[in-house]
């Protein structure tokens, strides 16, 4: 029988590589459609190299830093790296680094993203403690397309979980991590086979939806007030 083609995917990276972490174990699958053929970090001290060095995956490190404001000769370095490992997508995942327009714009449809909010809510940093301020009752994680404006791409999947009343930004982003360890996986194997893909500025997915992780857990309905006679 053929063998399904694995798509080459990089995952760039700039610190612990948790969602690093469950691309890896989901690619062990050998019908998962993208093996990770690059550990790319712009920080040689990011804790999620070892988690690629522990699986035998290819690393490089391209440190951001001796470049200062040349972000095209950065760019120009990781993108050497990316072609001499023949990749095909690339996954962005806690990859602290703004890239620029010509680089997004050549790897338009073929770069995604994890981010720690339900977009278009809450783009950039601090998500979980501005979800707690804003007092939400749904907050989440959202895989989408690179554009070049930051945290703005077409939406490919999201995943939402319930505030609950005692939450602090440890317990929201625990849960909220949770589902993207479940999230990114999915969402990128939905684009390494094709079943998602950007198509006229819009993300166009073919997977179905998970209604569980649709769904918020609502708490029991309070009992209704009694009236006084
Ligand atoms: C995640 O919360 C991700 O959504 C955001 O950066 C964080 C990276 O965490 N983009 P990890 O390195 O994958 O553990």
């Amino acid at each position: 029988m053929a063998r399904r083609v694995r798509r080459r995917v990089a995952v760039l990276i700039s610190g612990r590589g948790s969602n690093l972490g469950a691309l890896i174990g989901a690619a062990q699958d050998p019908d998962y459609p993208a093996e990770i053929a690059l550990v790319l970090s712009n920080r040689a001290e990011a804790a999620g190299l070892e988690r690629a060095r522990a699986a035998g995956i290819p690393t490089a490190v391209v440190e951001s830093r001796p470049f200062g404001r040349d972000r095209a000769g950065f760019e120009a370095a990781v993108q050497a790296a990316l072609d001499a490992h023949g990749v095909e997508i690339v996954a962005l995942a806690g990859f602290m680094r703004v890239l620029t327009e010509g680089f997004v714009t050549r790897w338009a449809g073929r770069m995604i993203n994890i981010h720690p909010s339900l977009l278009p809510v809450f783009p950039g940093l601090d998500t979980h403690v501005r979800a707690l301020a804003a007092g939400v009752r749904l907050h989440g994680c959202t895989v989408h397309f690179v554009t070049p404006g930051v945290d703005e791409g077409p939406i490919i999947a999201q995943a939402a979980i319930g505030v609950r009343a005692d939450d602090d930004e440890a317990s929201l982003a625990a849960r909220v991590l949770a589902q993207e360890h479940l999230l990114y996986p999915a969402a990128l194997a939905w684009v390494a086979a094709g079943a998602a893909r950007l198509e006229g500025g819009r993300a166009v997915v073919d997977a179905p939806a998970t209604e569980e992780s649709l769904r918020s857990p609502l708490p029991a309905s309070p009992p209704l007030p009694t009236r006084k006679a």
